[in-house]
């Protein structure tokens, strides 16, 4: 038997991509942002659609710089990517706030967080609001991960490099098991 569910979690049923926390930068002004709204959107070249809302910082510097970067976090940072999702940038750096460090990206601008397996650094190709949330279509420009963590997957070999995923609230998970199909 299947129920009906609301509308408020219907989106969950899609979920769980992996979560991201997306950096962005405009004249010196960095921000850091929680985003699990993200899917792969073309392939040659490979662009990425966020789904950001219109109030946050991240939009107002995805706008302006015209780039961002889409961090991937793992366990030993989700109570910082919690912090990252619930306080906006306009109110408090959350760089100095999480202990998050900053790397050197290598064609943008927006920092790299140290602290993530693997990095897709964007620019910026597309936009349209479609609803309350502006979708972002970037540009992979560069894109990078942690060795042992991805080999043409993701190995999901080891706990400690494996990406979150996020199922809604504050509920989050790893992957256990990687099948292959015949
Ligand atoms: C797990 C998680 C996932 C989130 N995903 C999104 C998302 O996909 N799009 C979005 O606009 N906000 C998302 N948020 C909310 C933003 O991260 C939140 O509004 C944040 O405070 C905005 O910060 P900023 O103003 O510094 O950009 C998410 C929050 C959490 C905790």
């Amino acid at each position: 038997m299947k129920v009906q569910v609301p509308s408020s979690y219907a989106l969950r049923l899609i979920l769980p991509g992996v979560v991201g926390l997306v950096t962005t930068e405009y004249r010196g002004r960095m921000d850091v942002t929680t985003v699990s709204w993200m899917a792969p959107v073309g392939r040659e070249p490979p662009m990425v659609g966020l789904a950001i809302h219109p109030s946050t910082l991240c939009h107002d510097l995805i706008k302006r710089s015209g780039e961002f970067v889409v961090n991937v976090p793992t366990l030993d940072v989700l109570n910082q990517v919690m912090t990252c999702g619930q306080i906006s940038g306009n109110d408090l750096d959350k760089f100095a706030r999480t202990g998050l460090v900053l790397a050197e990206p290598k064609v943008v601008r927006a920092p790299l967080i140290e602290q993530c397996v693997a990095h897709l650094e964007c620019a910026l190709v597309n936009a349209f609001q479609p609803g309350d949330h502006t979708i972002f279509v970037g540009e992979v420009a560069y894109a990078w991960a942690e060795e042992g963590a991805f080999d043409e997957t993701w190995t999901l070999e080891e706990r400690d490099l494996k990406p979150l995923h996020h199922l809604g609230g504050k509920a989050f998970a790893v992957l256990e098991e990687r099948l292959e199909a015949k």
